[in-house]
């Protein structure tokens, strides 16, 4: 490097400002008064050491920290931070460019001090942490505090209480986390019109999730989650790309932007190829509209999520049972589970760093204190129950879908002969999964939808392809 050239300088993202990140450490003190340390992970192989997949820091250490920093470790304690990384190799400067130094990064995200790797033990025995995403880093962990470290739902003692500690932290945002979740929103937003517009001259799911994610790509930003764009509409976390587009299919597109602090946003939207819906696709597309509607007018503060889900399950049964596709009193079809034939998975889950946040500490942060899954059909997927907080944001999904493994398993077709009129449901063969996603933040008196700029009524989405 010639004397003139500048320093290697960090990646430009818009962390929050050392006066949040201050404020959040000092929360974490006030409720956890032990040391804590936290690491922000490793990338992990493709398939060699030197070829990786995107690297992604652990949210917990990306919340603290603000920066996204590859084999670090914090040392919290106090409100207190010490960095521990090791500077550049020579090899790293060769392939990867120059880097900054520690020192640098620590002025940068705030850290008092800032020592190598290899000093750490020194201070690591009585710390807590929360188990990392990757391998490697999981057992680097585990030598370091001399114990091991395991997954948040199995922790006992202190790790246990940290990881009690930062979800409760986590599960309200702050004015900076918001922020940046209304810019992942506007871009997802964008992604999903741009979505809509290229289907008409798209040939396959690939097209369509090629000029979606161009959208995200074009913003320095990444995907939240593997992007879901698909005429299989019924396979609900489908990955694949590869199916060509037919004028009769619905297309059920959830995809999200994240940040580059790590932010996410998730929105589905599920529209019809030739830009316009069949009488079949509409009558069911309003049915799961009016349960998304109706579950987003509810939310406020104190509303029990459960109750949002429960009213969702309502809403669908009403619908199917008004189109004649199951029989009997919504009220009963909901008690025996009737509508998860067709809605088997919960209305929704917090949003934060994670698309499902938090969702690392299994149901820690969705789940309030004394609080477990149920083992009901229509409940067992529920990721979020419990009361509704200020500033907490909620994704709001409700979705109708013709799983195969459901609507053909004999098991659930002799429990529910009776209710479903099949021949009916027939009738409905064009439509194999729709799902409408919102995200909303629930404010002091009622909610704003952070992602209310992309329609949801037909003549919209119809009026946005053709337009
Ligand atoms: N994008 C995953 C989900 O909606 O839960
Ligand atoms: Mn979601
Ligand atoms: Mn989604």
């Amino acid at each position: 490097m010639s004397p003139s050239s500048p320093g290697p300088t960090l990646i430009p993202i818009a962390s929050p400002s050392l006066e949040v990140l201050k404020q959040r450490r000092q929360r974490l003190s006030d409720v956890f008064t032990d040391p804590v340390l936290l690491w922000s992970g490793n990338a992990s192989a493709r398939n060699f050491p030197a070829n990786v997949y995107p690297f992604r820091a652990n949210s917990h250490f990306l919340y603290f920290v603000g920066y996204p920093l590859q084999n670090a470790v914090v040392y919290l304690e106090g409100g207190r931070l010490t960095l521990y990384m090791d500077n550049p190799s020579a090899a790293s400067a060769l392939w990867h460019g120059p880097e900054p130094e520690r020192e640098a990064i620590a002025h940068h995200i705030g850290a008092s001090a800032a020592f190598p790797l290899a000093d750490l033990p020194l201070r690591a025995q009585d710390a807590a942490t929360v188990l990392a995403q990757d391998g490697p880093t999981q057992q680097h962990q585990g030598s370091v505090l001399g114990r091991s470290v395991v997954a948040a739902p199995q922790a006992e003692g202190l790790d246990r209480e940290l990881a009690i500690a930062i979800s409760q932290i986590r599960l309200c945002h702050d004015a900076a986390g918001l922020e940046e979740m209304r810019h992942a929103a506007a871009v997802t937003v964008k992604a999903h019109q741009a979505g809509m517009r290229a289907t008409p001259t798209a040939s396959h799911e690939s097209d369509v999730r090629a000029a979606m994610e161009r959208v995200i790509l074009a913003q320095n930003m990444t995907t939240a989650y593997s992007s879901i764009v698909t005429v299989q509409g019924e396979v609900l976390h489908n990955n694949h790309y590869h199916h060509r587009l037919s004028p009769g299919d619905l297309l059920l597109a959830d995809v999200g932007a994240e940040t580059a602090s790590g932010w996410a946003a998730d929105i589905t939207r599920t529209w019809p190829v030739s830009g316009t819906f069949s009488p079949s696709q509409r009558s069911l597309y309003a049915i799961v509209l009016a349960a998304h509607d109706a579950c987003i007018a509810e939310i406020k503060p104190g509303v029990e999520y459960r109750e949002i889900h429960l009213l969702a399950a309502q809403i669908m049964a009403e619908g199917l049972v008004d189109l004649g596709i199951l029989r009997g009193n919504p009220m009963d079809l909901v008690e025996q589970d009737a509508h998860a034939l067709f809605f088997p998975h919960g209305v929704g889950h917090l949003l934060g760093l994670d698309v499902h946040d938090m969702e690392d500490l299994g149901d820690m942060a969705g789940y309030a204190p004394g609080r477990q899954r149920s083992d009901r059909f229509g409940l067992s997927y529920l990721r979020l129950d419990r009361p509704l907080q200020p500033n907490m944001v909620v994704t709001i999904e409700p979705g109708f879908y013709q799983v195969p493994g459901i609507l053909q398993n004999p098991d659930w077709r002799s429990r529910y002969q009776t209710l479903v009129n099949w021949d009916r449901l027939a009738e409905f063969a064009d439509v194999r999964g729709i799902r409408i996603e919102d995200d909303v933040r629930v404010t002091e008196t009622g909610h704003e939808v952070l992602t209310a700029a992309l329609p949801t009524a037909i003549a919209d989405i119809e009026a946005l392809m053709n337009g």
